[in-house]
């Protein structure tokens, strides 16, 4: 076989991905494409062999004998609420040192975790809250019941995070709380968020529901900020059905914390009876138990989606019209709880990113396509009028602040104009995917270049 002279990253660099197809039938392969042979060189959507007949896992969540025997010995016990048992405690612990924070209050949700950090932090009546439209509206609601506004910021196109350049300008006397979100598994600018917070002095609640363990600069999200929540609902990466987690460093905040999600009670135990306000957010021992096991199998699972997640983001950024999703910081650490590519339809032969991966889907893959976003965004949830319409908020705020606060929500270019055939991605639930031998990423690699060489058929 004639070898090409050009070396497989230079050549699909420089070369459009139509000139490829042609380019590579003339030069052979020993390419990326190299796979993508003459057998499988019609598309399976189109009839043609697909690249995968063997379907992949999508058991989630995984557990074996060890769950079982942690939730038995749970139930045995009779210690079934974390008042009487010692295995919710323990794993704060765990948690706190596993995270690098002072200390862990565990919950019954990521939306409790993120409620008693408002609560502490004395967001109420009145106040504004900064914080993105591009979330799962849980961030949201624990603002508006907390008869609140949510003050949106605009998005930066190039992630759908936050844009940290606008936080400054969205800042006024009402405003009590910043609350960025890291957006599966991809962290907020929270470098830049973070100063300008203590700049103004305003206290930072970190969302970082969807993601677990990941970094900047050697620190994990949720440690930044004077606190920062975590999720472990059944979707995320480290799981136990339903639960949450407060991370944070101030004794007396999350002191505050640990007594508002145990109805008030002083954790220390140095003031009796229910010093604190409160609810009763408490976490069982029956899901600290499952929790429990299931963090040491996340730190395997963890290392594995890590490899198999750099190997399959370096293999397809080599395909002109896929790339990383920007970083903010050279030294990230993301999560791959989804595996996320950014999709340019115009290397493409304008095919959109949700037509391509039907294409791949059909060649055994389980990828989907589409816009890069949470939807319309939470500025445009019908909860949010039924809030500024509430008795509670046209008693906490005035005719003028609730009007000024409608127009502000049509303020919202990117969120409301970067239509997703700008921005696009490819994105896989890769946090059961990942765990695949790596034979399977490279059947993953395989699919996606066979469909990028053959885009044209799919115009
Ligand atoms: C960004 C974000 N914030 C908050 C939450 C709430 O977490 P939970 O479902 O554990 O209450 C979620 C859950 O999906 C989330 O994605």
């Amino acid at each position: 076989m004639k070898k090409s002279s050009l070396t497989r990253r230079s050549f699909i660099k420089e070369t459009s991905a139509k000139l490829a197809g042609a380019a590579l039938a003339a030069t052979g392969t020993g390419s990326l494409f190299a796979g993508v042979g003459q057998k499988a060189e019609k598309l399976a959507i189109l009839g043609g062999t697909p690249v995968r007949s063997k379907p992949f896992s999508s058991t989630w969540p995984i557990f074996d004998e060890n769950e079982e025997k942690a939730l038995l010995k749970a139930l045995r016990s009779r210690n079934w609420c974390c008042l009487k048992g010692n295995v919710v405690y323990d794993f704060e612990k765990e948690l706190a040192k596993a995270m690098g924070a002072t200390y862990s209050v565990l919950s019954n949700g990521g939306t409790t975790a993120l409620s008693a950090s408002l609560h502490v932090l004395g967001v109420g009546p009145g106040d504004e809250v900064i914080t993105t439209p591009n979330t799962f509206i849980a961030t949201i609601n624990v603002i508006c019941n907390a008869h609140s506004l949510p003050v949106y910021v605009d998005i930066d196109p190039d992630t759908g995070s936050i844009n940290a350049d606008l936080i400054e300008d969205a800042i006024t006397e009402h405003t009590k709380v910043i609350l960025p979100v890291h957006l599966a598994g991809f962290p907020a600018d929270i470098e830049k968020i973070m100063a300008v917070a203590n700049k103004h002095n305003i206290p930072v609640v970190e969302d970082a529901c969807q993601s677990v363990s990941a970094e900047v600069n050697g620190k994990k999200l949720g440690t930044f900020g004077v606190t920062g929540c975590i999720s472990f609902q059944e979707w995320k990466s480290l799981v136990c059905g339903e639960g949450g987690a407060i991370l944070g460093g101030d004794e007396d905040i999350m002191r505050r914390c640990a007594a508002f999600v145990n109805n008030g009670r002083d954790p220390r135990k140095i003031k009796g009876g229910y010093p604190y306000p409160g609810s009763n957010h408490r976490m069982t021992e029956f899901q600290a138990a499952v929790l429990t096991e299931q963090y040491g199998r996340f730190k395997k699972q963890d290392k594995t989606r890590q490899e198999n997640g750099k190997y399959l983001e370096e293999k397809l950024t080599e395909i002109l019209g896929l790339k990383s999703r920007k970083r903010y910081c050279d030294n990230t650490r993301i999560t791959y709880v989804e595996f996320e590519l950014d999709y340019d339809k115009e290397c493409f032969n304008n095919v959109s990113a949700s037509r391509f991966a039907e294409a791949v889907r059909a060649e055994g893959i389980p990828i989907s396509g589409g816009p890069r976003r949470y939807g319309k965004g939470c500025h445009k949830e019908g909860m949010l009028q039924e809030h500024l319409n509430s008795h509670a908020f046209q008693a906490a705020f005035s005719k003028a602040r609730l009007e000024k606060y409608r127009e502000s929500l049509s303020h919202l270019p990117v969120m409301d104009n970067v239509t997703p055939s700008k921005k696009e991605m490819l994105s896989m639930d890769s946090k059961i995917i990942l765990l695949s031998p790596r034979k399977d990423m490279d059947e993953i690699v395989e699919a996606i270049a066979k469909v990028a060489k053959n885009s044209d058929k799919l115009a």
